[in-house]
């Protein structure tokens, strides 16, 4: 009996239909071709659920996922995402920064600063400042409002075991970011090299957030995996998009302690070139070749990674990578186009 996978496909609003179709198409194909069944359902979050449903993330949209495999997400504007992330207990957020050797010349940087990059950075994703405590008061000093940054030690210590253990089967180096001359009461480092004397095999270094994001743009290369807390997380891994060319290649894997995912882009609704059919679909695909190696499907990721490998280095790309010279500008589809002829070539090459 074929094996047989369910994932739920939630597109948001703005490119995420758009990225999130692309990529579906794409794995599709893949799934075929390797023999293993993917059961799509659709569901909804953010705006158009809250329209629809009364909800950002309705009952229905919560009962689908319990019953999945893993989630494709595209992106939304407002609420709903952090909710699904939370209920879920996503902790973990992976977000690697990889250069794609013929993209090297797209990075912002000279391509010998980035040759060779591959950074992870793992993020803390269900607590921090975008759950704690908030909100607006009015005090004898005048309106205000305010966010709370709280971190049981736990919740670093889990991170932390989990940044330890991927340092542990990549470069043995990770760097932990932590901003604890303003914020002592956060004591990352503190508990990370706590947690570090499990894994003998792994050199730990701390580095405070602002000297981390010069760091990352001076000399990215010399960072293997880096563990941050939500925020920091969030806003340090989108340099990787300046790194690596364009925003629209960024992946990210967000799972619980069962191993569960939700799989995403970085980049957002993008709402300036939404309709246009030209959004990079990459970021998501990536993301979705996260969800096949999660599921063991080493052999589809593969093929996808191959394929996309060769359609790079013939010079098509996206708007977003400014395509020039000998480059061939593609739109979304064209891409697609190109990864189903190119996974199709394989397989007669293969018969
Ligand atoms: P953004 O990532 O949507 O766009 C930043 C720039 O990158 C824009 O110029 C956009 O056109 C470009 N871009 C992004 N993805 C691209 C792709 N796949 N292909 C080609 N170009 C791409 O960030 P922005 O403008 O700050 O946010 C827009 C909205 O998205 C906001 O409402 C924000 O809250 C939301 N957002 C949602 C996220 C999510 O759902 N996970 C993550 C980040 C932002
Ligand atoms: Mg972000």
């Amino acid at each position: 009996m074929s094996k047989s996978y369910r994932l739920i496909a939630i597109e948001g609003e703005g490119i995420g239909p758009e990225v999130v179709d692309a990529s579906l198409k794409i794995i599709q194909y893949v799934a075929s071709l390797e023999g293993f069944d993917l059961n799509v359902n659709y569901a909804m979050l953010g705006e158009v659920a809250f329209n629809k449903l009364g909800s950002p993330f309705p009952k229905e949209t919560q009962q689908l996922c319990e019953n999945a495999d893993g989630i494709l997400f595209g992106a939304v504007t407002g609420s709903g995402l952090l909710e699904l992330r939370q209920h879920f207990d996503f902790f973990i957020n992976l977000r690697p920064i990889r250069i794609i050797d013929s993209l090297v010349e797209k990075s912002s940087l000279k391509s010998d600063k980035v040759l060779g990059l591959d950074i992870l950075i793992v993020r803390e994703l269900v607590s921090g400042i975008y759950f704690g405590s908030s909100g607006r008061g009015e005090d004898y000093q005048g309106i205000y409002g305010y966010h709370t940054m709280k971190y049981y030690d736990w919740e670093i210590r889990r991170i932390a075991r989990v940044a330890l253990e991927l340092a542990q089967r990549r470069q043995g180096l990770l760097t932990v970011v932590h901003k604890e001359n303003a914020l002592p009461h956060l004591p990352w480092s503190h508990l990370v090299l706590e947690e570090a004397k499990n894994f003998p095999n792994v050199v730990v270094q701390s580095m405070l957030v602002d000297n981390l994001a010069m760091q990352l743009v001076l000399n990215p290369t010399r960072f293997d995996v880096i563990v941050a807390g939500n925020l920091f997380g969030d806003i340090l891994s989108d340099i990787g998009g300046a790194l690596m060319g364009s925003v629209g290649l960024l992946t990210s894997a967000s799972f619980n302690a069962q191993g569960f995912g939700l799989y995403e882009a970085v980049h957002g609704t993008a709402p300036d070139i939404v309709g246009k059919g030209i959004a990079n679909p990459l970021g998501t695909l990536g993301s979705a070749i996260l969800c096949l190696e999660q599921w063991g499907e080493y052999n589809a990721a593969k093929r996808i990674i191959q394929a996309q490998e060769k359609i790079l280095a013939q010079g098509y790309r996206t708007a977003d990578l400014n395509p020039h010279g000998a480059e061939i500008l593609v739109n979304t589809e064209e891409l697609v186009q190109l990864f189903l002829q190119e996974l199709g070539e394989e397989k007669r090459a293969c018969n």
